[in-house]
């Protein structure tokens, strides 16, 4: 998990220069897949090592509003 630590912003994803901060934006706006978040902002779309952690804040954030996203893994699984 991804915990804020000293309330400061963290740059998750280099490649394109994506904070912490923009990609919780994205995900408090209606992102709740790392591809949504890439197609809003960039992140993760380029060497893709910051994936994990964009999934890592999209989780965390998720469980902080009450929401729960895993519909799309469940629907595969059923088909
Ligand atoms: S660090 Fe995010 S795509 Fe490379």
């Amino acid at each position: 998990m991804l915990k804020t630590i000293f309330n400061c912003t963290m740059y998750v994803c280099l490649c394109k220069g994506v904070s912490d901060r923009a990609i919780r934006g994205c995900i408090r706006r209606g992102a709740g897949t790392v591809g949504a978040v890439g197609a809003e902002c960039g992140a993760g779309t380029d060497c893709g090592s910051c994936r994990g952690m964009i999934a890592d804040l999209i989780e965390e954030e998720q469980e902080q509003s009450g929401v729960h996203m895993h519909l799309p893994v469940l629907a595969s699984q059923l088909a």
